[in-house]
């Protein structure tokens, strides 16, 4: 080997070893008389040191005619530093160089490859090999191998067995869309990457695998946002003869035993959440339950504790916003009535971008003198605020802030404005952590743009077995037994208990638009299949990345994936998308118009 030690192994107790160490050219302080070097690998940083009078004449010329990055080979004795750096590992000691070869040279870098660098994202992308030499990024990689190690660990503890399902498969008509990739040896036909492998966990479940998982691939060809990518990872995991209960319970135990070995945090039992409760209380079905700011809805509706009964807070006094809405609800923001106008005037603005959508927003201040005044005072008396008080829970000095319209539009602007609000109060510390599960997802959504129903989780989730004769009268309520695991108001994973009895996975189709041929040719081999003793099964999947992203308190998992795509698809680094020859489209039999 080219080393005997590594650059982040070295103490005070091997002074005097003689050690050849290996690495980058971090840094070189030359300070006349005394040299120094600062060798970088992935384990660390070990200090080097030539002396002027002491060092040989010929390694202090070498020395000199480093330059940042050169790859070196460095000899020499263990010394104790004079001056110690308790913010090293391996501050206590330097080498005494006693032999230097240099490995290779390198180019100016384009950034600065320290924890702080000057370089841009595009830049650092771009060269993305240079950039995961920082340490922050690299430790990233180091903490996503830990996750997945961890997982393998508990999975195979638990007695499932890692199966690799194929890349090259089929395109289908649901979830988001496929990338394709055409064939050349079958002209004119594609297959698709898959989104998942939701169908092939499926059918190992049917050859009686009885417990599968895998770390794999997936892709997805949608907007990209900071949470997700073109090409993404899953712990996709599936289990036969299980309840939803079962498949909780175990997958419940997988996240503590990640929380413990990664983070070392005890995780207390998992709260439960019914996806109406969600939507109810945050307007989301992915609630941050680190902090409460619960919706408080101040028309008469099925939202208010009492379902309805209680008398509407704001209708009927004049002011036509809220006499015409569907829904007005709102937060309160504990200890903010003193915000000034400024702020106020702030959020308002923030609330009416494109984005978000809402047309204003009304508040409330409950004034640390028992007083309430409001931006809508014109048509709310004082006893008509101190009821709204009342329905908030207020106390003097909170703030009350309310949005009304659509109820849908509504909740979704207001959980918006909830999860800022959390923000600016400082409310969502990413080292606190709150994981819950959301359950009984509607089986289906009605799309208005097509004017038809889809799956909402997949078409392949089942529905609560209660809810089975609503499907010939309110598809809308049917509630299927379908999960999602949130931390920290991020999905990090989804799944359901699946159907496996064909006359129920055919009326599904069927409900989703598909004629029985076109089921058949998208899906027959599944159907089929389930003519063979499918057994009961259940799953769930775990965005990978973002679980590491979470672990490693990142609000974008870029930062833990080694090569990832840029906001518009692209590796800037390999610069892909690209186009192709000629040739390469001729034995495709692809005909571009471009
Ligand atoms: P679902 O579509 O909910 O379920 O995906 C599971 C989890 O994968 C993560 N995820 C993503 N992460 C990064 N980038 C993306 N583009 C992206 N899309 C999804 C999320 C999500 O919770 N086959 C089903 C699972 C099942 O039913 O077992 C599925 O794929 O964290």
């Amino acid at each position: 080997m080219l080393r005997t030690h590594t650059c982040g192994e070295l103490r005070i107790s091997d002074v005097n070893k003689e050690v050849t160490l290996s690495g980058w050219v971090q840094r070189t302080r030359d300070k006349g008389g005394m040299i120094w070097i600062d060798l970088r690998d992935r384990y660390g940083i070990t200090q080097l040191m030539l002396e002027e009078g002491k060092t040989a004449s010929e390694i202090i010329t070498q020395v000199r005619n480093l330059g940042r990055e050169f790859v070196i080979q460095a000899t020499g004795i263990v010394t104790e530093r004079f001056a110690k750096n308790d913010k090293m590992a391996t501050g206590d000691i330097e080498i005494k160089l006693t032999a230097l070869t240099v490995l290779n040279s390198a180019k100016l870098p384009p950034f600065q490859i320290e924890d702080k660098t000057d370089g841009g994202d595009e830049l650092r992308m771009k060269y993305r090999y240079l950039d995961l030499r920082r340490n922050s990024v690299r430790k990233n990689l180091e903490l996503r191998h830990k996750v997945a190690q961890q997982t393998r660990l508990y999975m195979d503890a638990q007695n499932f067995i890692e199966v690799e399902t194929p890349v090259l498969i089929k395109s289908t008509p649901e979830g988001a869309r496929d990338f394709v990739v055409p064939s050349r040896m079958n002209p004119g036909e594609f297959y698709a990457l898959p989104q998942s492998p939701q169908t092939f966990k499926q059918l190992l479940m049917v050859s009686g695998f009885d417990r599968y998982f895998q770390i794999v691939k997936c892709f997805r060809d949608e907007d990209l946002r900071a949470d997700r990518q073109p090409e993404f990872t899953q712990i996709d995991c599936e289990m036969s003869f299980v309840t939803q209960e079962d498949v909780l319970q175990m997958f419940e135990g997988l996240i503590r035993h990640l929380f413990k070995t990664v983070k070392n945090l005890e995780l207390p039992e998992v709260p439960r959440m019914t996806y109406a409760d969600a939507m109810k209380k945050y307007g989301s079905d992915k609630p941050d339950i680190r902090f409460g700011m619960e919706f408080c809805p101040l028309t008469a509706s099925a939202d208010r504790p009492n379902g309805g009964n209680e008398p509407d807070l704001v209708r009927g006094k004049g002011f036509p916003v809220f006499d015409a809405a569907e829904l007005v609800v709102g937060i309160c923001a504990k200890g903010c009535a003193e915000y000034t106008r400024k702020q106020i005037d702030e959020l308002t603005e923030w609330v009416k971008r494109p984005q978000i959508g809402a047309k204003g927003l009304v508040y409330a201040r409950y004034n640390a003198d028992g007083t309430v005044k409001s931006s809508v005072d014109k048509f709310y008396a004082e006893e008509d605020l101190k009821k709204w008080v009342e329905a908030f829970g207020a106390e003097p000095g909170d703030l009350m802030l309310i949005l009304s319209g659509e109820a849908n539009k509504v909740r979704k602007q207001l959980s918006e404005l909830r999860l800022e609000m959390g923000n600016r109060m400082g409310l969502r510390n990413p080292d606190d952590y709150k994981v819950l599960w959301v359950l009984d997802f509607p089986l289906l959504e009605y799309g208005e743009e097509d004017q038809r129903w889809f799956a909402m989780h997949h078409p392949f989730t089942s529905p609560k077995p209660e809810d089975i004769p609503l499907l010939e009268t309110d598809l809308g309520a049917v509630r299927a037994n379908a999960y999602d695991m949130v931390i920290n108001g991020t999905e990090v994973g989804g799944g359901s208990v699946r159907i496996f009895q064909r006359p129920l996975q055919m009326q599904m189709f069927e409900i989703l638009g598909f004629t029985p041929e076109e089921a058949k040719a998208q899906f027959g081999f599944l159907m089929e299949a389930f003519e063979y003793g499918a057994p009961p099964h259940a799953g769930i999947a775990f965005g990978f990345d973002r679980l590491c992203s979470l672990f490693g308190g990142a609000d974008s998992i870029r930062d833990f994936i080694a090569f990832p795509k840029n906001n518009s698809g692209r590796d800037v680094m390999i610069d892909s998308p690209s186009r192709i020859d000629q040739k390469q489209l001729d034995e495709l039999k692809i005909v571009t118009k471009m």
